[in-house]
């Protein structure tokens, strides 16, 4: 059977607001997208996947949805919608939208319906209850609450997520009261963001229905958010007191949600041309993401985030690549691999260098599965700094969508007034116009493994056999196989050289600091590079 065109390519994260602006009002819109796409098929990227651009209150940016059916006038129109669908396919690019499932924004007329009262003919498409001696219905947390971040288990040296109070106050309640119908209504994010009740089959048939109307219009698949929350346990127990210090939408996995997945799957699989659902499974645990792809009729690829929080260490890294092969690989799933995205600071910025950045490009670039890269990421940039008057993000997250700079002199392609976020650091440098001069750039990197991905069955599909040693603190090294051809992938994650046994002859395709290709391979890797090898 032919590989699946979603396997083999590598799809682009567009954060619409940031990405281009064509009107000159400072934030992007979907004619400033269209114009750029010429951009996307230069680099060579095969798919794009566009943030919500949906009509929108935006207090979450987008994810707050109030008209699934429509484009937020702040992006454009239907109109234009229609025409970037029908251009990106004829450049060659498929088009995956954001689905928000979950929730929708309390402006939706669905709520708007709800809130109406006890006996609205809506009140039971949302999840409202009454409370406990004056108090929430349960001890679910809401995101935004405090920061989530990662600390080790001395015990097992395991990465775990650990919840961190919130700069300012905020009410850590998933719950908020309703003074009108004296009940209290779920939200698992914002309290402009109600959770819908996905028990009630009317709201199945309705977010059906959004994806019928999308999936109508052209568009290749969806990437969908926080898919593994829409499935909710309908007695709502408390959660005990140490998950209760997380988000709910960080732990909730209800088997509820599989059932649901196999409908929208079967949804998606009833149109023509390989459909893709791509699903935000933010569980931080790679055996119950595997969950979601089901028996093959549920996501049909699952987003894991736990290699994005791990450290920068051969070590770290090896065990998140041995974990995913073994679960994702066992659980018959195609794996995904994401480094930076729009709600994360980004991995160069993490990483916190350049040659750390690079080197982590062919890393993703060269491992097996679905790569993601997030617009901007193909230039090397690093969040803005924002000062705090000008913070705009309930979650923290402005650094990472910062606008991307596409000229050098000032304005860097966004012509008018202030961007909606200040751009990022050396945003003239690192723009599209300087980095298309500079073969030795991030962009012409990203490029050319690109190029190196579309040209190698092995590199693009085929298996993945580690060579380094499970104790090698430095380097971490595969080979990716498809019948006769053959790649090796090494990264150096130090800044001494170090030697490395390939066994054979090898050639340097792609190496992330240019030094070397199409040369003999030397058995050697410099500080902080990462190669991509052919058979000499
Ligand atoms: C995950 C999205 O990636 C994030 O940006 C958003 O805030 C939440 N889901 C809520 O929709």
């Amino acid at each position: 059977m032919a590989t699946p065109w979603w396997q083999s390519a590598v799809i682009y994260q567009v954060y619409p607001r940031s990405f281009a602006d064509a009107d000159g009002d400072g934030v992007g819109d979907l004619e400033g997208l269209r114009r750029h796409l010429g951009h996307l098929v230069w680099l060579g990227v095969d798919a794009i996947w566009l943030s919500p651009i949906y009509r929108s209150p935006m207090t979450d940016f987008g994810y707050d949805v109030s008209d699934h059916c429509d484009v937020d006038p702040v992006f454009g129109s239907l109109d234009d919608a229609e025409r970037l669908v029908a251009e990106a396919h004829a450049a060659g690019l498929k088009v995956l939208l954001d689905w928000v499932p979950n929730h929708t924004s309390d402006q939706h007329p669905w709520f708007v319906e709800s809130r109406a009262g006890r006996d609205s003919a809506r009140r039971s498409w949302y999840v409202w209850r009454d409370g406990r001696d004056g108090a929430p219905p349960n001890n679910w947390r809401a995101a935004f609450t405090g920061e989530l971040r990662w600390e080790l288990d001395p015990s097992t040296g395991e990465r775990r997520p650990r919840a961190v109070a919130a700069e300012t106050e905020v009410d850590p309640s998933a719950w908020t009261f309703d003074p009108a119908s004296r009940q209290w209504y779920l939200h698992l994010f914002l309290a402009s963001q109600p959770d819908l009740d996905w028990n009630e089959p009317a709201v199945v048939e309705a977010q059906l229905e959004v994806l019928r109307f999308w999936l109508d219009r052209g568009v290749d698949g969806f990437r969908a958010d926080v898919i593994h929350a829409i499935g909710k346990d309908p007695a709502l127990p408390d959660d005990p007191p140490e998950l209760a210090l997380l988000p709910k939408s960080s732990t909730n996995d209800e088997p509820r949600t599989h059932e649901l997945l196999r409908r929208i799957r079967a949804l998606l699989d009833g149109y023509p041309g390989e459909r893709v659902l791509v699903g935000e499974v933010y569980l931080l645990d790679t055996a119950r993401v595997a969950t979601y792809y089901g028996d093959g009729d549920e996501l049909h690829l699952a987003f894991n985030f736990p290699p994005l929080y791990t450290r920068w260490r051969a070590r770290d890294w090896r065990r998140q690549v041995e974990t995913v092969v073994e679960q994702v690989g066992a659980a018959g799933g195609w794996p995904t691999w994401v480094l930076s995205n729009h709600d994360n600071p980004r991995h160069r910025t993490r990483y916190g260098t350049g040659g750390r950045a690079r080197a982590a490009a062919v890393l993703l670039l060269g491992l097996r599965g679905t790569p993601f890269l997030y617009a901007g990421e193909e230039l090397g940039l690093e969040d803005a700094e924002v000062p705090p008057g000008e913070r705009l993000d309930p979650g923290g997250r402005d650094g990472c969508r910062a606008p991307v700079p596409w000229t050098e002199g000032e304005g860097h392609g966004w012509d008018g007034g202030r961007t909606w976020l200040p751009f990022p650091p050396d945003a003239g440098a690192r723009s599209v116009e300087a980095q298309r001069e500079d073969p030795g750039s991030f962009l012409h990197l990203y490029r050319r493994l690109l190029a190196a991905r579309r040209g190698s069955t092995a590199l693009s599909v085929g298996d993945l056999d580690l060579v380094s040693g499970p104790d090698d603190p430095a380097v971490l090294a595969w080979t990716r196989t498809a019948g006769d051809d053959r790649r090796a992938v090494a990264v150096n994650f130090t800044a001494e050289e170090r030697e490395v046994d390939l066994r054979g002859d090898w050639v340097v395709e792609v190496s992330s600091d240019g030094v070397g290709e199409g040369s003999r391979w030397p058995g050697r890797l410099g500080p902080d590079q990462a190669v991509v090898l052919r058979p000499a």
